[in-house]
């Protein structure tokens, strides 16, 4: 009879594919064998009326990075790190920042000094590229790929990150031959400049006017030039926070056309409002993040395009600034909202929040839930052969939920450096009970087993487009596609 390290024992695993009753028998950090009756082990864990999931996938946080105003966020790779562990990720994928003047190689040995020491759980990085230099695209950012860090966001606003269409499209090829995918920030520039202006010299500076400033065709403006710059060189691209039913829509059409275009979108589009920016004081500065919060029928239809596949990936989009003159009050206590760090907390919430509203609310299936938490991430940015799936063979990176364990969301009760959770006095059922990486615990019964620097760093495979390829007729090809096959 064969022996584990671990065997975790009596639980529901579900996949993105399927869900079965089955014993995990794990060894050397890995998942050896799945079934009944598989074995004997060490260390045995019981998992009766719980759900066996893949550790989450988190791609979408901001830990140890500086803002484009030079805001540091208040999670640094232990605190980001454990906070992700408790909500059962198992994996970050945080942003390595370029700011201008700086090289890629520098942005990329900053980063490995921030998270090697300190990281509890496995990790790698998405670049963001401010100052596209022939240097940046043509050597550093292909050889950035080359050494595991294939994914990269660029933005379509923010003066001091904005990249042109000129420049986005000798990205977008670059990343084309060279196996990366490239993100973005959709939002039009122009129009929120001119609002926020107008706004301001009005005086309507209250933190609700931020939501005012960033208007929805904003975001799908952008989101549809992006989509047009993105097919014209055949390129593939990820829209990241999604907050409109036009922008997810204009996402979804781009695949029915058949383009490698992909979209996410955020907890805070889905359980908050504009209404949170309207609170006492200056307490709506909590509420800033870009895009803005929308309204109750977006929630509805972020729900509908998760479920339907119109969007593939759900982040928390973590951006953690406090409540104090550090982070969200750095203009003073009473901030013109044009003077508010940009970005909410969430990375422990993630999962629970679509756990608790969705499958247990029966708006997702439990194999959705993965998809969401943990699969599609895998596959968009070149992890899924050893991540994101509980079979023989991939990482022993594993969250054992506890279906009925009801929790009240409080601040205190979160692990990251924040002052202020925007989920305060939220009743959750469903929580990550047990968490495991790559077969050690590094989460059990409320308590961290992990220490700083046990993390790994994960060099991704290029982003592999197979499943994704546009079906085109011959003559299509030649007629119209000329710019893709140029350059
Ligand atoms: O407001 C947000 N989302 N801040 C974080 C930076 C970004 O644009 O993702
Ligand atoms: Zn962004
Ligand atoms: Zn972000």
């Amino acid at each position: 009879m064969a022996t584990f390290d671990t065997l975790i024992k009596g639980g529901t695993v579900a996949n993105s594919y399927a869900t079965f009753k089955a014993d995990v028998g794990i060894r050397d950090g890995k998942i050896a064998a799945l079934g009944i009756d598989i074995g004997e082990a060490n260390q045995t864990i019981d998992a009766k009326g719980k759900y066996v999931l893949p550790g989450g996938i988190e791609t979408h946080c901001h830990i140890a990075q500086e803002s484009s105003t030079g805001t540091m966020t208040s999670d640094d790779y232990y605190s980001g790190s454990v906070s992700a562990a408790f909500g059962g990720n198992t994996t970050i994928v945080p942003f390595a920042a370029q700011h201008r003047g700086q090289s890629i190689n520098d942005v990329i040995s900053l980063y490995d000094s921030r998270a090697a020491p300190h990281s509890v759980i496995d990790y790698s990085y998405h670049l963001i590229v401010t100052d596209p230099t022939d240097a940046a695209i043509n050597e550093q950012l292909p050889a950035a790929f080359e050494r595991g860090i294939t994914s990269f966001k660029v933005f379509m606003t923010y003066d001091k990150m904005i990249v042109s269409d000129e420049q986005f499209l000798d990205i977008l090829v670059m990343a084309r031959d060279n196996g990366g995918l490239t993100m973005v920030h959709a939002e039009n520039n122009a129009m929120i400049k001119w609002m926020v202006k107008r706004l301001i010299d009005r005086g309507y500076d209250a933190p609700k006017y931020h939501a005012v400033s960033h208007p929805r065709t904003s975001e799908v403006e952008a989101v549809r030039r992006g989509i047009a710059l993105a097919s014209f060189v055949e390129a593939p691209l990820l829209f990241v926070h999604i907050s409109t039913d036009a922008g997810a829509r204009a996402v979804a059409d781009a695949r029915m056309d058949g383009c490698m275009i992909f979209g996410e979108t955020c907890p805070q589009y889905m359980f908050l409002t504009a209404e949170d920016l309207d609170r006492q004081g200056a307490e709506g500065a909590k509420y800033c993040c870009s895009p803005p919060l929308r309204d109750t029928q977006t929630q509805i239809d972020m729900w509908r395009h998760l479920n339907a596949g119109s969007l593939q990936l759900y982040s928390s989009d973590h951006a953690p600034y406090r409540f104090d003159a550090s982070g969200k009050l750095s203009a003073g206590n009473n901030p013109p909202f044009n003077r508010i760090a940009n970005g909410l907390p969430g990375i422990e919430l993630r999962a629970p929040l679509l756990f608790s509203e969705g499958v247990n609310k029966g708006r997702i299936s439990l194999e959705t839930f993965v998809s969401l938490t943990a699969s599609n991430a895998a596959k968009l940015f070149g992890m899924d052969d050893h991540k994101g799936t509980i079979a023989p063979g991939f990482d022993a990176d594993i969250a054992i939920w506890d279906p009925q364990k009801s929790t009240q969301v409080t601040a205190a009760g979160m692990h990251d450096n924040m002052d202020y959770t925007p989920f305060e006095g939220w009743e959750l059922t469903g929580w990550p009970v047990t968490v495991m990486n790559r077969g050690r615990v590094i989460v059990d019964s409320e308590e961290l087993k992990a220490t700083a620097g046990d993390g790994q760093f994960i060099a991704r495979k290029p982003f592999d487009p197979t499943g994704f390829i546009p079906p085109r007729a011959p003559e299509i090809e030649e007629s119209t596609n000329f710019g893709a096959k140029l350059f």
